[in-house]
């Protein structure tokens, strides 16, 4: 009988992958990192975050655009713009940055590190900064400032109707603005219509009412986002197509109009088993928009983008170590790690989210069916299914033979969820945190983000210590 944990993953899947292979002791690597010596040298938990994965999904996305342009002759130009919430690292952007794109911003202190940016060179007046969210007094001053210094390509993003106003009494000269279109939830969703941005019927009176006759104000762009994600269904294409419609009824009346911001939402991997055809996406994308809009005679937007898991969920990992087997009954065993689920990653707890969880080690050792424990004393600190199946599988466990695990793909909204320093749940330290690099001749570096939080970090937010 075939039993072995390889066995299991090469029945299940295709393996190994573009970014695992596993060696002959049954190690595991990650984009040729050799995992079982990256865990030797720094121990566990540990999270790391691997750069040259945000430069290749970028580039990746940059050349599908490109080909769907080319294959319909589409006459607009693409722009790849970040969304800043998922990781708002300085590395992060420093590498998202290095393929010449643009940043989509969602609160106030995001224009401080836009500002930031600024100051380094990382960006410069020509990049793009599309501002979405709920505005109020800070984040309006901050927009309005950064205009105010000829940032140009700002582009407020108008998610309720007082917010062009607020703009207009602050910004001394002529500006440019969005409108973001508040979509219609999936039919399974607890609400009807998004909270966020101006429902489809009202935009067009919007505009009539607010922006046609005023002369300080020029639309750009029209906005959609699809919260559950772009995907091949009925309800994203039909949702696409009432949007294409506003566009289309909208530029016939507003010539300023030449921009379509499509969002975020592109998937990432979150199993071995994921299939998803990026290119055919882009490629159904770009010719629906492009048909609308010769149907109603009107010329193609430029198209915006604003992918923040696909940009940097890919680069990030998470490790762990099994400190101990308990069993609780004749079907329950607990692997015990030296970490907590709610704390290091936050969205597997609060919205049942999961990633790709693969041992480090142990390939060649039987598997056993297992459920996962963190170390806070929460029920709810577990973790106990896959994307593929309603369990968890790994190498038997053997006290004698250490076990490691590890979270792939998790580079996503775990830290802006989680916080990052701070107190913690239980007091479980956070993880040390390391970011991998590739210089300019492909060689890797690996460097300390951050050590292993401490006892006097705690101690001191607790008021312990001065
Ligand atoms: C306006 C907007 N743009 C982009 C994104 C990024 O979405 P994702 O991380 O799914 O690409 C979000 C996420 O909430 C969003 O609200």
């Amino acid at each position: 009988m075939r039993n072995k944990y390889i066995d299991l993953i090469n029945q299940t899947f295709d393996f190994p992958q573009e970014e695992f292979d596993v060696n002959a002791q049954g190690e595991l690597s990650f984009h040729g990192l050799d995992l079982s010596e990256l865990l030797e040298t720094h121990g566990t938990p540990l999270k790391i975050t691997y750069l040259p994965k945000i430069s290749e999904n970028i580039q990746k996305t940059k050349a599908w655009f490109q080909n769907a342009f080319e294959k319909y002759n589409y006459q607009g130009q693409y722009f790849y713009s970040y969304c800043t919430k998922s990781s708002h690292f300085k590395h992060v952007l420093d590498e998202a940055l290095e393929n010449n794109i643009h940043i989509e911003t969602s609160s106030a202190f995001d224009i401080n590190i836009v500002n930031a940016l600024l100051e380094s060179k990382k960006i410069n007046k020509d990049t793009f900064v599309i501002c979405n969210g709920f505005k109020r007094e800070q984040y309006i001053n901050n927009i309005s400032d950064l205009i105010n210094n000829k940032h140009k390509n700002c582009i407020p993003i108008i998610d309720n109707y007082e917010e062009l106003s607020l703009l207009e009494e602050q910004i001394d000269e002529d500006f440019q603005v969005g409108i973001r279109i508040a979509s219609e939830e999936e039919p399974k969703f607890e609400f009807y219509t998004s909270r966020l941005g101006i429902g489809y019927k009202n935009i067009v009176p919007f505009y009539k009412r607010q922006i046609e006759h005023n002369p300080k104000v020029k639309l750009k762009m029209l906005h959609f986002f699809i919260n559950t994600g772009i995907k091949d269904n009925a309800y994203y294409w039909n949702e696409l197509h009432k949007c294409l419609k506003v566009y289309t009824s909208l530029k016939k009346i507003c010539p300023e109009l030449d921009s379509l911001n499509i969002g975020g939402g592109f998937p990432i991997k979150t199993s071995l088993g994921f299939e998803y055809d990026y290119e055919y996406m882009i490629d159904e994308i770009v010719y629906q928009i492009h048909t609308v809009c010769n149907d109603a005679k009107v010329e193609v937007p430029h198209i915006f983008t604003e992918f923040g898991s696909f940009t940097v969920g890919e680069s990030g990992a998470n490790f762990y170590k099994v400190l101990y087997q308990k069993q609780q009954n004749d079907r329950e065993l607990w692997n015990m790690i030296d970490s907590s689920f709610i704390t290091t990653l936050p969205d597997t707890w609060a919205i049942n989210k999961r990633f790709i969880l693969l041992p480090i080690n142990r390939w060649n050792d039987n598997y056993e069916r297992v459920l996962l424990g963190g170390l806070t004393c929460d029920s709810d600190d577990y973790y106990n299914s896959e994307q593929h199946s309603n369990a968890v599988y790994l190498p038997v466990y053997h006290s004698e033979k250490p076990l490691y695990i590890g979270f792939f793909n998790t580079g996503a909204y775990q830290e802006s969820i989680g916080g990052l320093g701070g107190l913690q749940h239980c007091l479980i330290p956070q993880p040390k945190q390391l970011i991998i690099q590739k210089d300019k001749e492909g060689k890797l570096t690996t460097t300390v983000f951050r050590e292993k939080q401490t006892h006097q970090e705690f101690l001191k937010i607790l008021g312990y210590e001065n």
